[in-house]
């Protein structure tokens, strides 16, 4: 891992199947790194904020990760827990450059 200003290089893009999470470790947290199929790469906190399941494992349909242990259905852009269900999750701004997945924001 490297730092260009408050950016963190966390993966080669090409490591990221497109729509299988994976997790990485950055500054302690626990990141869940998706790339979807329309070709975006999103980054979330790992933890479902139901009862922490990692999202990581999830299914992924489109915009949405389905949390692995109750399938509470999350999106990946806004963070938030879908009807019925409530709740956020942290999202993180992602960058390409030269091949590799770069994570912002994360303070
Ligand atoms: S821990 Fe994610 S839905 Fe229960």
């Amino acid at each position: 891992m490297s730092t260009t200003t408050d950016k963190i290089k966390v993966i080669k893009l090409e490591d990221l199947a497109v729509q299988i999470g994976k997790e990485v470790l950055v500054k302690d947290q626990s990141i869940a790194i998706f790339r979807l199929s329309n070709g975006d790469v999103r980054a979330v906190s790992n933890r479902c904020p139901h009862k922490d399941g990692p999202l990581a494992e999830g299914i992924v349909s489109g915009e949405y990760v389905f949390c692995p242990l109750h399938d509470w259905k999350i999106s990946l852009v806004t963070g938030e827990v879908q009807k019925p269900d409530d709740g956020c999750i942290q999202t993180y701004e992602t960058e390409i450059i030269d091949g590799y997945v770069y994570i912002g924001g994360l303070g």
